[in-house]
């Protein structure tokens, strides 16, 4: 027990540990743990971002994908999947409804391979000359580096690549052999290179995954430094080749959120979707864990149960502004509070 607080606190001061250490440092998890490492991560939380929570309007643009990542409900071969693809201007509207209800940042996130490199600068082009003051996120997986240049030219400043898992074994476990653990790495040097702020992440309790792997995954963010990471446990979708597989677990994601906290205090980090399906209080956990993000959808209502890379997904049936409200009383709850601004990453604090 002594030995793990050890670790916790030369982490907190070092933001760094060995691979072994990371690896005891998970073997190690106790409910007292647990709670240590959750204060701790709070405490260096609030003394960079206060109590404020960033909000990210998220809009899943298509369900489209020519990959067939084994997780994943929107995968190619998935033929129970109902199809659809937003216009620009359906796009444009949902931004317009974030605006209104205080969103400065929209990620517009979907299946790969769908829309023309162009199509999507002309959409960032126009969100960005309605809302100057507003940022855009992409999440569109992996795409060559001169599109990644284009895309940036347009005016997106944010990119999320959730690297998946830093082990290129349990990578290949994860993935066809289409795809690649080296293209992914190379697609997220070539974002940081370019200059947009980056975002990488994983499942928790994604299959194969061990505290090895996991290590290797906190060792890489370590070194990678990234501007945001989304983590969330791992759900399994029916219509999937890991439709068996059990889902991942609260306790672990929390844990992982305090952990990341202390390697990186200025980190954006959200408290997913994905942890607020498997508990009821996830998200609100995983604040109080050391998370400084949520990121409400914002897509039509008429597409939100079509984007179902999970089973029994939430907020699928509510509208925009529900969701909002929903947040907002669950956040004050536990004493913070949403912030109507971009949410840019502290460099200084
Ligand atoms: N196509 C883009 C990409 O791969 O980066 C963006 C969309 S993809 C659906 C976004 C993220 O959803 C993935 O990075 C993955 O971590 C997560 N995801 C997919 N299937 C999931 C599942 N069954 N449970 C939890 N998260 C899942
Ligand atoms: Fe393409 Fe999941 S397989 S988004």
């Amino acid at each position: 027990m002594e030995k793990i607080k050890q670790l916790i606190d030369k982490l907190k001061n070092e933001h760094s540990l060995s691979l072994s250490e990371y690896e005891s440092l998970l073997n190690g998890r106790t409910a007292e743990i647990q709670e240590y490492i959750a204060k701790e991560a709070e405490k260096v939380r609030i003394s960079v971002y206060g109590r404020d929570v960033f909000i990210r309007g998220l809009i899943e643009i298509s369900n489209r994908c020519k990959n067939n990542c084994f997780y994943c409900g929107i995968r190619k071969d998935n033929k129970n999947c109902d199809r659809y693809i937003l216009l620009k201007e359906d796009i444009i509207n949902c931004a317009k409804e974030g605006y209104n209800l205080g969103f400065r940042t929209f990620v517009l996130q979907g299946g790969e391979g769908v829309y023309k490199v162009n199509d999507i600068c002309d959409t960032v082009k126009e969100i960005k000359e309605h809302f100057p003051n507003c940022a855009v996120t992409l999440s569109l997986g992996e795409m060559l580096k001169e599109d990644y240049i284009k895309l940036y030219e347009a005016g997106a400043d944010r990119y999320l690549l959730r690297h998946e898992t830093a082990d290129e074994e349990h990578y290949k476990k994860l993935h066809p052999k289409e795809l690649s653990f080296k293209n992914r790495m190379e697609c997220l040097k070539n974002l940081k290179e370019i200059g947009y702020q980056v975002g990488c992440g994983f499942m928790v309790g994604s299959p194969y995954q061990t505290n090895k792997t996991l290590a290797k995954d906190l060792k890489f963010i370590e070194n990678f430094s990234p501007d945001m990471c989304g983590i969330g446990p791992f759900i399994p979708q029916k219509d999937t080749p890991f439709k068996n597989f059990p889902a991942g677990d609260v306790n672990t994601t929390l844990y992982l959120l305090s952990v990341i906290r202390l390697i990186k205090p200025n980190i954006l980090l959200p408290a997913t979707t994905a942890l607020g399906t498997i508990d009821e209080f996830g998200r609100e956990k995983g604040i109080l864990a050391g998370a400084n993000v949520v990121m409400p959808n914002l897509s039509p209502v008429t597409v939100r149960k079509k984007y179902a890379l999970y089973d029994n997904k939430i907020c699928t049936g509510d509208e925009s502004a529900q969701c909002r409200t929903c947040l907002e009383k669950r956040i004050s709850k536990i004493g913070y509070r949403i912030s109507v601004s971009k949410g840019d990453i502290k460099k200084q604090f």
